[in-house]
């Protein structure tokens, strides 16, 4: 097998392994942070719950993310699980200057100086715990010590898009076949 092949071969790998983890479907969030006098924001799927007792959530940063250093060097981050009316939202933070992101969008500054969105299913605000490198993302695992929970389905992704919440596809299913109960 020359180079070249080698190459090609790692480069399929890494699409199937893509497309296996694409399988998982999760919410999605915007993760904030103040640092600097700034305010930074990015769209994040890999947020995830940690430990209840203590209240201990994460999520993951890749390394070559230009908001990194904002998010790793701040004493923390708040979590904003999007809505499935927000998926502008989540395309809109996942390019641009910092500042152009929050651009326009309702958001509410919290005690701790950090700003969460408005309208979301619910947030998290997080002192950071812990950094920890892990291959091409650091995790950032952290405390809750602000949170609400609100209404309204949550928007998902999976398979590399944004979807309506399953519970919706199975109310519609209900529906159609003449029993409308709602899960
Ligand atoms: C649905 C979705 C989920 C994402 N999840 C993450 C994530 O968990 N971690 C991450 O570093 N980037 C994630 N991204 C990509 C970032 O949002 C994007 O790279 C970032 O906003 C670019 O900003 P930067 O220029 O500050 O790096 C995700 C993008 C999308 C569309």
């Amino acid at each position: 097998m020359n180079a070249d092949a080698h190459l090609n071969l790692d480069a399929i790998r890494m699409a199937e392994l893509k497309r296996a983890m694409g399988g998982f479907a999760t919410g999605v969030t915007i993760v904030a942070t103040s640092h600097g006098g700034a305010d930074y924001g990015m769209t994040c799927n890999s947020f995830n719950t940690v430990s209840l007792d203590p209240p201990l959530v994460l999520w993951s940063v890749r390394k070559q993310s230009a908001s990194r250093a904002a998010f790793t060097g701040s004493s923390g981050y708040t979590v904003s699980v999007l809505g499935s009316h927000q998926q502008a939202l989540a395309e809109r933070f996942t390019h641009g200057a910092p500042t152009e992101r929050f651009d326009g969008v309702g958001t509410t500054r919290l005690p701790t100086g950090r700003v969460r969105l408005d309208d979301a299913v619910s947030w998290f605000d997080c002192t950071l715990e812990q950094v920890v490198g892990a291959g091409d993302h650091d995790v950032l695992i952290g405390r809750v010590i602000a949170f609400a929970a609100g209404a309204g389905e949550p928007l998902v992704y999976v398979h590399g898009g944004f979807t309506a919440p399953l519970r919706a596809a199975s109310r519609e299913v209900a529906t159609a076949s003449g029993r409308p109960v709602r899960r």
